[in-house]
């Protein structure tokens, strides 16, 4: 059988992003899997925008790798106890593609952050989101990393074996849910 087509979705753009290194433990505790890596670099939704263009290219890009996606992975950091702004304008653009790109798409939230709380505000806030996408939201345990910059070494590994034990337990799951 051919390995699962995983897509990897970062609420934060930035290359370094401690959100990036958690998805990169997410795809290895995965195990072997097609990864493909979102880009949520997209215009801001503009009503204006899409009257006149319709959806730019980049969006209908990332909705065809949801779909073609056998499971998801978000991270994203929360910005002021909040979603952040990239992953919200990314939804709000794909909720505008007919067909529901979402729909009952095996899907893993989780969030690293600066923060003591890692960030489980805003994931709720994620998750809530997701809501009108009618993902197949797997549920917990909450994954959380907080004080991140101390909890992956220089390779972008997780130190923490408790955070890697949870993370094991999600991606099992999601790789169950679509073996
Ligand atoms: C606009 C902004 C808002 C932030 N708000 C929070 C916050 O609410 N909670 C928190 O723990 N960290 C907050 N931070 C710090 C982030 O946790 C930190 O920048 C983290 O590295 C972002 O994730 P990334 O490494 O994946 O980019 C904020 C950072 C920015 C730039």
């Amino acid at each position: 059988m051919a390995d699962p087509k995983l897509l990897t979705i970062s609420g934060s753009l930035r290359k370094g992003a401690y959100n990036r290194m958690l998805l990169a433990e997410a795809v290895r505790a995965f195990g072997p899997a097609e990864v493909t890596e979102a880009d949520l670099n997209l215009p801001l939704y503009d009503g204006d925008l899409e009257e006149a263009e319709g959806v730019p290219a980049s969006v209908q890009a990332l909705v065809e790798q949801i779909k073609a996606a056998d499971a998801v992975v978000i991270s994203s950091p929360e910005y002021n106890k909040g979603i952040s702004g990239v992953l919200k304008n990314a939804l709000d653009w794909i909720s505008r593609v007919p067909g529901s790109a979402f729909k009952n798409k095996p899907t893993v939230v989780m969030s690293a952050n600066a923060g003591r709380t890692g960030g489980e505000t805003g994931q709720y806030m994620v998750l809530h989101c997701l809501v009108p996408h009618q993902a197949d939201v797997l549920p917990g345990p909450t994954l959380c990393v907080a004080t991140a910059g101390d909890e992956f070494d220089a390779e972008g590994r997780l130190l923490n074996e408790r955070y890697l034990k949870v993370l094991n337990t999600r991606m099992t799951a999601l790789r169950d849910r679509v073996s």
